[in-house]
């Protein structure tokens, strides 16, 4: 079995939204389950919604839900405080530290990043990334390349899919919308690459 937590220390960057197509990803792999530690229960509104493809359950049925599949994904709310990162980083496989493209948000992820230091396995993910000509996912992947700073080479695009797909209750890869499928390959893209720091 393995843990994939989904956490960082600001509101609103897609740390929902990515547990959603991070699960969705591994259901194509093996039994999946989405444990929703977020008091705004967006998850679990999500799946109420429509149809997703693994269960969510919430942080009081975790335990005697987790028991017999193979990736087990939790997303949780901001948390500023670095000693429960320190937490989250050590009782799971993988750390998912999503994060959007502007410059206010370096400071306290290089804070993180250093407060994290090698104990556990982490990684930012740079999400809601302006369409070209825009650069400033790039650019923000180049300078956090160069402070060390751990960081998935995948970018997710900025697309109003995933609000529809929120909607609708289900996985962008999912949507009936022409385009979606380019963005859907954002989070396989990300899956491989998730893959290799797993095994
Ligand atoms: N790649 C994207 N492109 C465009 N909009 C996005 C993208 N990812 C997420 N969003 C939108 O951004 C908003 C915040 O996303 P989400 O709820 O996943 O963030 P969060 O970090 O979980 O927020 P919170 O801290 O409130 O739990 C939502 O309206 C969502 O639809
Ligand atoms: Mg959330």
């Amino acid at each position: 079995m393995k843990i994939i937590t989904v956490t960082g220390y600001k509101g609103g960057v897609a740390k929902s939204t990515t547990a959603i197509h991070v699960a969705t990803f591994f259901s194509e792999l093996g039994k999946t389950i989405l444990i929703d530690g977020d008091p705004n229960r967006t998850a679990l509104s999500w799946a109420g919604r429509g149809a997703i493809p693994f269960s969510v359950v919430s942080e009081k049925q975790a335990m005697k839900s987790i028991g017999g599949n193979d990736y087990v994904v939790i997303d949780t709310p901001a948390r500023p405080d670095t000693n429960d990162l320190q937490e989250l980083a050590e009782g799971c496989d993988l750390l998912i530290l999503p994060t959007t493209p502007d410059v206010v948000s370096l400071e306290p992820m290089l804070q993180t990043a250093e407060d994290l230091g090698d104990k556990a396995a982490f990684r930012f993910l740079i999400t809601i990334v302006p369409p070209y000509p825009s650069k400033e996912g790039e650019v923000m992947k180049i300078e956090l390349k160069q402070s060390n700073v751990p960081i998935f080479e995948t970018l997710i695009r900025r697309t109003e899919g995933y609000k529809k797909a929120a909607l609708a209750g289900v996985p962008i890869r999912d949507l009936k919308i022409a385009d979606m499928r380019k963005f859907w390959a954002d989070y396989k893209q990300l899956g491989k690459e998730m893959m290799e720091i797993l095994q």
